[in-house]
């Protein structure tokens, strides 16, 4: 039998890394690691990062100096840590991290993290530290072992599974293509599957990821293509699986079985997760985005019929190189007009390698945070005003983690915000009805529904 060795994974960034990181864990197993919180008691610390702004990637560095100091306290100790930096800031400076941090053991993409065995085998064949970043010809899909209860596949009831990975739409600001790669659908038989195995490990809830979720395409068996309508409703009629969510979408990329599907089919919840980073046509355009804002004004308004109750979130970025007060005025329009019930919004962070950090016009530091904080402000109240609109409505709300205080638990609306309730202890995992009591800046509060 294997040693018992322990695991520490930091995840950062977005939820395909979430998913990764897990993934990870299960592709270590067989080799005697179990997952530790605490990094200190760790025999192996992975980072699995993300290098969507410039800020995300530096906080890597500054963890590697503090694990750093523990894996020179082991060494001296007689002991070893494996130190390994995964993910997105290995695969687009994977060089650069073993020069910046010298005692890291490997590097690796998130393409190549099936090959972790192969990759633990060689350091400790002490070869020298290990950069996998190449994109491999096999996908590490059909190399990756079931998720398991234990990497965390499964979290209270609800899971991730990804279905789609990399993007080939090259927005002008974003790394993804670069650090991910070309877009890739799993075989819809391989969802199926998973979807299945992951109602079987308790999932009543599955969030289908993707860079760009909604250009899904998978090759079926009888050579049919699948897009991510089909899917969803397939996963809806044959595995059990009582609430699909998806995401990230892209607008051009929503059809009309999709938006279709938001009227069709129950177990879809009424969320969306649609970024349209500007309102302006004109930062569109220099963004390469295939959308104008009317042409976005329109899909909501489309979705809006389908399912007239679907609640909107987006991304925004401001201060792309060249945008106006008017660009950004445009931008807070279409805020005003569509409503948002949640949003991320980013400075702009110009990215090595991507075309618009090229771009003249760049935009000061000091005008970039004014903008942020004028979005932000429109976007909380629009949130606050949603929540409020909740109180005395009655939801279904999955509740799937402890609250705070003694007695209570926590889950999600189908709108997605947060829902904190006093109910019985055997109600974790269960789908409750609740009446909505209170709506704060960020979260519900509700009570067992008594008709
Ligand atoms: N489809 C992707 C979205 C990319 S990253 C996904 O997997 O979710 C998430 C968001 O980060 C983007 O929608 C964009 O708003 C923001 N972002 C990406 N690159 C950025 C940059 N260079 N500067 C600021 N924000 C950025
Ligand atoms: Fe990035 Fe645009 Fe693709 S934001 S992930 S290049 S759709």
């Amino acid at each position: 039998m294997a040693l018992t060795k322990k695991l520490h994974i930091k995840t950062y960034g977005c939820q395909m890394n979430v998913y990764d990181s897990g993934r990870m864990a299960d592709v270590l197993a067989p080799l005697g690691y179990t997952q530790t919180d605490a990094p200190d008691d760790a025999d192996m610390v992975i980072l699995n990062t993300c290098h969507i702004r410039e800020k995300a990637a530096e906080k890597v560095y500054s963890e590697l100096g503090r694990l750093n100091l523990l894996k020179r306290r082991r060494q001296k100790e007689g002991g070893d840590v494996v130190l390994a930096v995964a993910g997105c800031v290995a695969q687009a400076e994977g060089e650069e991290v073993l020069r910046r941090a010298p005692y890291v053991d490997m590097v690796f993409g998130p393409q190549a993290y099936h090959t972790l065995p192969e990759m633990v085998a060689r350091i400790s064949r002490a070869s020298g530290a290990q950069l996998n970043t190449d994109f491999p010809s096999e996908i590490k899909f059909d190399h990756l072992p079931e998720p398991t209860r234990a990497s965390g596949a499964v979290d209270g009831a609800s899971a991730f599974l990804t279905v789609q990975e990399g993007c080939d739409r090259f927005c002008a600001f974003c790394v993804v293509p670069y650090t991910r790669g070309a877009e890739y659908s799993r075989p819809p038989a391989a969802v199926l599957a998973e979807a299945q195995h992951l109602r079987d490990l308790g999932a009543r809830e599955v969030t289908l990821l993707g860079q760009n979720v909604n250009s899904y395409h998978g090759a079926a068996d009888d050579g049919s293509e699948w897009r991510l309508g089909r899917l969803i409703a397939e996963i809806a009629e044959h595995t059990g699986i009582e609430r699909i969510r998806y995401t990230t979408s892209y607008p051009a990329d929503m059809d009309d079985e999709l938006i279709a599907a938001h009227g069709r089919i129950e177990q879809l919840m009424p969320f969306l997760h649609l970024p349209v980073q500007s309102g302006s046509d004109r930062v569109l355009k220099a963004m390469n985005r295939r959308h104008g804002a009317d042409d976005y004004r329109r899909l909501v308004e489309r979705l809006r019929t389908a399912r007239t109750d679907i609640a909107l979130s987006s991304d925004f970025i401001v201060g792309f190189p060249g945008e106006t007060d008017s660009d950004f005025e445009a931008t807070l329009a279409l805020v005003r007009d569509v409503s948002f019930v949640q949003a991320y919004s980013f400075k702009y962070s110009p990215r090595p390698g991507t075309p618009a950090a090229e771009l003249d016009g760049q935009i000061e530091e000091k005008l970039k945070e004014q903008r942020l904080a004028r979005l932000q402000d429109l976007l909380n109240t629009q949130q606050r005003d949603f929540n409020e609109t909740c109180v005395g409505r009655t939801m279904d709300v999955l509740l799937d983690r402890p609250g705070r205080l003694p007695g209570q638990m926590v889950g999600r609306s189908p709108y997605m915000q947060p829902v904190h309730a006093s109910v019985p202890e055997n109600m974790m995992g269960q789908i409750a009805r609740l009446t909505i009591e209170a709506g704060h800046a960020n979260s519900l509060a509700g009570r067992i529904f008594c008709p």
